[in-house]
């Protein structure tokens, strides 16, 4: 069908240095608004939110405060901190406390204090977390504590349970730092090198003029980018460390245009002085590691995904770390996402058990490589017996979110199960339970315990993950059904019928529950005289 008319497109804003762009206030007003919402099917975020990476990141953690306490014995008096940036859901937060505290009891290593402190820009996701039932224990202990942090601005960082300063008095011991997905989130400066010269792009924005509302863009997604260029001929940043980047790059590049990922180095130049320039980061994220793997690139494309994101351009941060006497470990390229460790204040080198973790854990088997098994294994979930998919849960940490992927294909195969495979997932379900991190609008891994244990006529576990989940789950027939089928199993009549009368106030059409009442009521007759004719 043709167009009836031709829509006129909005100018929104022109000639732009890309870090001040209104992209990233429309970027921090969609998180805002959103808050957990917007992992409801909107900003992916499994690839860093995964039991898998969380672990990698622990035994690097660990294995830093065992080489740091080695050289600095009196750091076991005081706590190491460990802060998230842009956080996020929290699940990886969760993960991440859940392994460190089980590898510090299984070492026997419990007198190394730590405070894991979460940070991001919006006091939505804050309050999130406040809420969230799995974290409570670890607020509680007094291990988590919070921060709002907008990394775009440099205010005093308060932590809010403590009610103290995170300053450089409170951290002795050097401030260890996880950035996962959000280097790629915050500003950055765009350039482009042409014939040995080198160029600031600047952006024009324009959309069409139904996407705009109260004289701004409603949909970032149908925002349409183009650029105009200037050359660069003196110090562009006026800051020597950061200037030697552009000229590595002029001198090194023919031709292609790059990202310097700004708002991420000045929020790390903001860190390095608030712990006394003591920093150790892991960030996990898509990016460029190398000078080769971004010579002729077209200009910078922006991925929309509810949020928009860039890829980063780490080499240039671990110049900036080098550049100022610190360090950094490029993990070798991968296809997907990458991470990278980067230090201030020691050498990768000189922390022998910390650069084993790392290889281990980044340059071999890596959260990037974990991923991509992943996703190829997840494609083809329908063709898999029981004991593939039971080895691929124990290779993910008994993932929750994997579980739910597999349930209906697992409790099709309970029958024909091979009793040691059984017997193996019977042990696994707690640690599948544990696990457990509520997200909105998913389904409740605590049913589905309950529907395997139900599956396998353990009544009594089934029910108690059944009434575990109720809190979840909340008024549906199907729970009610199931915890009256596993009741009556029990010989627990009367119990049954309670959940069967339920059942039926939400599905008052269902014959089956109907039938099950007078089945049960009439039995219970029966008990009832017969108790009366004992007496
Ligand atoms: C792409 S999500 C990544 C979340 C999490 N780290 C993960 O891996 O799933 C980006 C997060 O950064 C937060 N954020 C965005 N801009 C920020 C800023 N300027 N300072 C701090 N956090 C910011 C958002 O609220 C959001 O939680």
């Amino acid at each position: 069908m043709k167009p009836t008319h031709t829509e006129r497109k909005v100018i929104i804003e022109q000639h732009k240095r890309f870090s001040k762009s209104m992209l990233w206030r429309l970027q921090r007003e969609y998180f805002d608004k959103e808050g957990a919402n917007a992992w409801v099917n909107q900003v992916p975020f499994y690839i860093t939110s995964n039991p898998y990476i969380a672990a990698s990141y622990a035994k690097i953690v660990l294995a830093f405060m065992r080489d740091w306490i080695k050289t600095h014995p009196e750091a076991k008096n005081q706590p190491f901190y460990i802060m998230e940036l842009g956080t996020g859901s929290g699940r990886f937060s969760y993960y991440f406390i859940k392994t460190l505290l089980e590898l510090l009891e299984g070492l026997q290593l419990q007198d190394i204090k730590f405070c894991y402190i979460m940070s991001d820009f919006t006091k939505h996701n804050i309050q999130y977390w406040e809420d969230h039932h799995a974290l409570k224990p670890y607020i509680e202990q007094g291990l988590v504590d919070f921060v709002l942090y907008d990394m775009e601005a440099e205010r005093p960082l308060h932590l809010m349970r403590r009610n103290v300063q995170l300053s450089a008095e409170l951290l002795v011991n050097p401030l260890t730092v996880f950035a996962n997905y959000i280097f790629d989130t915050i500003s950055h400066d765009a350039f482009t090198i042409h014939e040995n010269k080198l160029y600031e792009l600047l952006f024009n924005l324009h959309t069409d003029e139904t996407n705009m509302a109260h004289n701004r863009p409603v949909s970032m997604e149908k925002i349409g980018v183009d650029y105009n260029i200037h050359e660069i001929k003196s110090a562009y940043y006026g800051d020597p460390h950061l200037d030697a980047i552009l000229d590595l790059y002029k001198k090194e590049l023919r031709s292609t245009s790059f990202l310097i990922p700004i708002g991420s180095i000045h929020a790390i130049k903001f860190l390095r002085k608030l712990c006394n320039d003591k920093l150790f980061i892991l960030s996990t994220d898509k990016g460029y590691t190398a000078i080769p793997h971004f010579d002729n690139l077209g200009h910078p494309t922006i991925s929309f995904h509810g949020s928009f994101s860039m890829m980063v351009n780490f080499h240039a941060i671990s110049e900036y770390f080098k550049n100022s006497g610190g360090d950094a470990f490029l993990q070798t390229p991968r296809k997907g996402i990458r991470t990278i460790a980067f230090a201030s204040g020691f050498k990768i080198n000189d922390m022998p058990e910390m650069r084993m973790a790392i290889v281990d854990g980044v340059e071999r088997l890596s959260p990037s490589d974990y991923f991509t098994l992943h996703s190829r294994v997840r494609d083809h979930f329908n063709t898999y017996d029981l004991d593939t998919l039971v080895s691929h849960l124990e290779f993910a940490n008994w993932d929750p979110h994997i579980y739910l992927k597999v349930s209906s294909r697992i409790n099709s195969l309970l029958a024909e199960a091979d009793p040691k495979t059984l017997e193996l997932m019977i042990k696994n379900m707690p640690r599948l339970a544990a696990n457990y991190y509520y997200m909105p609008k998913t389904e409740c891994i605590l049913f589905e315990i309950g529907m395997f244990f139900h599956a396998i006529k353990h009544y009594e576990r089934a029910l108690y993950y059944y009434q575990q989940s109720q809190s979840y789950v909340g008024e549906q027939f199907g729970l009610f059904f199931n915890m009256g089928l596993c009741a009556h199993y029990l010989g627990k009549n009367e119990e049954a019928l309670v959940h069967f009368k339920h059942a039926l106030t939400l599905d008052p059409e269902s014959k089956e529950t109907q039938e099950w009442i007078t089945l049960i009521e009439s039995g219970l007759k029966g008990e009832k005289a017969n108790y009366v004719d004992h007496q």
